[in-house]
């Protein structure tokens, strides 16, 4: 049976571009009505901003949010993860049981559960930002104190971002290298090939607009064919055609070493990036 989540108080600890994304999703899909939706941040000034321009229910009062929300979102840089669950803990915000879902860069469930105990219901989860437009993928694991139902309902909440996967937490730094970091790879993937347009005399609004279609179109292709992307590339490949030829410049150039390397790079990086490993980080994005 569909969880009903309409009817669910959710909060969200962290006013910036994932936790405003994540609110302004789960209240535009019509997942969570925004009056239930509550969004936590440190100071007035930036409340009075989301509510005027996100039109978010944004509050500085944390222990009066967090009062029976089913959903607790964690949604802050990994070096103020440990002082949100310190208040979490000493506001008794998990007394009722709530599903604590944290998006935290390198905060495993373990080491939430030595700041919140080994009851707290907890989700780790990676989304990435084309989930802003209900364009990404968020993967999940889970505390073992989490009910088949409370997964059903952390699929529903992250239907917002768009696709979804759980997975065993082993994986999350490569994820985080892949799925998380990987947009910024898109984005200069990109801008590579339009500029290779405008070398060539195109407008370079023509040539972002050719190139990011190409690059959505191929990943479309494949996710709605489950075809072979080396089978798919065949297709364009004519014998001692244009495309083959510039292949080989690709392959001479690494291409594929390049990419898989940079994946392995911010997943190596992600594992390094635990809160409480880390408490003097300044700046930490996946
Ligand atoms: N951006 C991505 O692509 C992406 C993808 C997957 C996961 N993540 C992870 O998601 C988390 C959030 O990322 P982000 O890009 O949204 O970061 P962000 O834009 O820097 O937002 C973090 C927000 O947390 C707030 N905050 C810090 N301590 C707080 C507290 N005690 N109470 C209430 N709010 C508090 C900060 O408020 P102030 O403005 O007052 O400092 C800030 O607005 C990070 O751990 C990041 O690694 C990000």
């Amino acid at each position: 049976m569909a969880v009903k989540v309409q009817n669910l108080s959710v909060a969200i600890i962290g006013g910036g571009v994932m936790g405003v994304g994540l609110g302004r999703r789960l209240i535009d899909s019509k997942i969570v009505s925004s009056q239930r939706l509550k969004v936590i941040v440190r100071r007035p000034q930036q409340a009075a901003k989301l509510r005027q321009q996100w039109q978010l229910n944004a509050t500085v009062d944390r222990h009066k949010a967090l009062k029976n929300s089913a959903a607790i979102f964690v949604c802050v840089k990994p070096q103020d993860c440990n002082q949100v669950l310190e208040q979490i803990k000493k506001d008794q915000a998990l007394k009722h049981n709530p599903l604590l879902i944290s998006i935290v860069t390198g905060a495993s469930i373990a080491s939430i559960q030595r700041s919140l105990g080994e009851r707290a219901h907890i989700v780790r989860a990676v989304p990435n930002t084309p989930g802003l437009i209900g364009a990404g993928i968020t993967v999940c694991s889970f505390s073992n104190k989490v009910t088949a139902k409370e997964k059903q309902l952390t699929q529903r909440l992250f239907a917002a971002f768009g696709d979804y996967l759980e997975l065993e937490e082993d994986h999350m730094d490569t994820i985080t290298g892949l799925s998380a970091s990987g947009p910024a790879f898109v984005y200069v993937m990109i801008e590579a090939l339009a500029d290779g347009g405008v070398m060539r005399g195109l407008p370079r609004k023509v040539a972002l607009r050719l190139a990011a279609q190409t690059l959505l179109g191929g990943a479309r292709t494949l996710l709605e064919t489950g075809r072979h992307p080396a089978d798919l590339k065949d297709d364009v490949t004519t014998p001692a055609g244009c495309t083959i030829g510039a292949l080989l410049h690709l392959e001479d150039g690494r291409i594929r070493s390049v990419l898989a390397r940079g994946v392995e790079e911010a997943a190596r990086i992600a594992s390094s990036l635990a809160p409480e490993e880390k408490p003097g980080r300044k700046e930490v994005r996946p």
